[in-house]
């Protein structure tokens, strides 16, 4: 099956060999071909080029993209989109006057999602998270990473998990899978911390490892969550079982998580919204991918991370929307590169960088997504007939993506 598309005004992200990622003021720079061509065959891209260059081909369908831009699908990093219900209740509460902080010790926040997880059955748990898959997926993401979390029991960790996998069996989208078991301490074990913790190292990792339900390892190192000292532990003992660490990190405090995720190799930290000088030293010279978070801090109107400074130290910054029940309920990467623009005074082409090569590193996925770099998946965006890539940060509240496709196939 080849599809071609031609007359493209303008193809973004051309990366002729795979890089891995991009950092510092690399990231300002937005490799991209003008009047182009893209043929994808089966599910990779074959070929690109310009439309002088485009070869005599036999296409089963042919697309014109006069006046439209593509660019590869966005690469989410960060999300918690497999829950039950919702906190809008909350949120109304937050508008009353109440802090994120003052709702969780009241028992709402991640509690609150974590009774609703354990008291719907799996079933529906995954109906009602294939919507917010399905309506991300159309809002051009084209892989996603997705946590666990809500469960804080095995038995509730173990059906996030199996809900994750069974998306990724039934969905195109690529959906990298994370354990974070260590993402609050469930209630009755508030004077047992060490009980819960000893119950996320010998029961959970091992049984999960065991059932290959995950990729990876998360922790929210925070003030009143899991200290420095326990998320180390807690990395430990993921890597024992060969879970890579990606961590929550400085949302509320920088207290040090940071530099735990490095000396345990995290392939990312993400949050970031608190960061003094010492956390960006720590991050130079490391192959540990920062995430920024833009939605989460715009929702819950606290600081954005300070990309400026960082790209400026030479970091490289990752961009995804932390889709979940209670900080961010939205998984719109458009709004997050759009915000990332507006509010973390980052420029289009490092924002576009940030979402999608960078995010593809963030899931171990730069070798196949991220980039126009033929044998690549054709995960790809086609947007509605703009005047520049601009738009896509500028027009901040509108949908400019006509077409959305993954690995190769046009969504419907
Ligand atoms: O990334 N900060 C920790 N976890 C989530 C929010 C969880 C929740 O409120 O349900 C986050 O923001
Ligand atoms: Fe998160």
């Amino acid at each position: 099956m080849i599809t071609l598309i031609k007359n493209i005004q303008e193809l973004l992200q051309v990366r002729e060999t795979s890089i891995e990622k991009i950092s510092g003021a690399e990231m300002a720079k937005l490799p991209t071909l003008k009047n182009a061509f893209l043929i994808i065959k089966d599910n990779l891209i074959e070929d690109f080029g310009s439309m002088e260059n485009l070869p005599q081909i036999n296409a089963d369908t042919i697309i014109d993209a006069s006046g439209r831009v593509v660019l590869p699908a966005w690469c989410d990093s960060h999300t918690h989109i497999v829950y039950a219900g919702n906190r809008e209740q909350e949120f109304v509460d937050r508008i009353n006057g109440l802090s994120y902080e003052e709702i969780a010790n009241r028992g709402g926040g991640i509690l609150n999602s974590a009774k609703k997880l354990n008291e719907t059955s799996e079933e529906e748990i995954y109906e009602q998270s294939k919507l917010r898959l399905e309506e991300v997926m159309q809002l051009g993401t084209g892989a996603v990473e997705i946590k666990s979390g809500y469960g804080l029991t095995i038995e509730g960790e173990m059906k996030m998990l199996r809900v994750i996998k069974k998306l990724a069996e039934n969905y195109p989208v690529s959906i990298k899978a994370t354990f974070l078991g260590a993402h609050a301490f469930p209630a009755h074990y508030k004077e047992n911390k060490t009980g819960y913790i000893d119950e996320i190292i010998t029961k959970m990792i091992p049984e999960i490892a065991q059932n290959k339900l995950a990729d990876y390892i998360d922790v929210f190192c925070e003030s009143g969550y899991f200290s420095v000292e326990e998320t180390e532990k807690i990395m430990q003992a993921g890597i024992e079982f060969g879970l890579k660490p990606k961590i929550h990190v400085n949302q509320f405090n920088s207290i040090g998580g940071i530099q735990a995720g490095i000396k345990y190799n995290a392939l990312s930290v993400d949050h970031l919204e608190i960061m003094n000088p010492e956390d960006i030293e720590a991050l130079k010279a490391t192959e540990t991918m920062p995430v920024a978070l833009p939605s989460c801090s715009y929702f819950l109107s606290i600081p954005y991370t300070p990309a400026r400074e960082m790209l400026k130290a030479g970091l490289p910054l990752a961009l995804a929307t932390d889709f979940n029940p209670g900080s961010t309920p939205s998984g719109n990467m458009n709004f997050v590169v759009a915000t990332a623009c507006i509010k973390m005074k980052m420029t289009p082409e490092e924002a576009i960088n940030a979402a999608t090569i960078n995010g593809a590193y963030a899931m171990g996925l730069s070798q196949t997504h991220g980039s126009i770099t033929k044998g690549k998946k054709a995960n790809l965006i086609l947007t509605k007939p703009i005047s520049s890539y601009y738009q896509i940060p500028y027009a901040f509240g509108s949908n400019l993506i006509e077409n959305v496709f993954i690995e190769g196939k046009l969504l419907t």
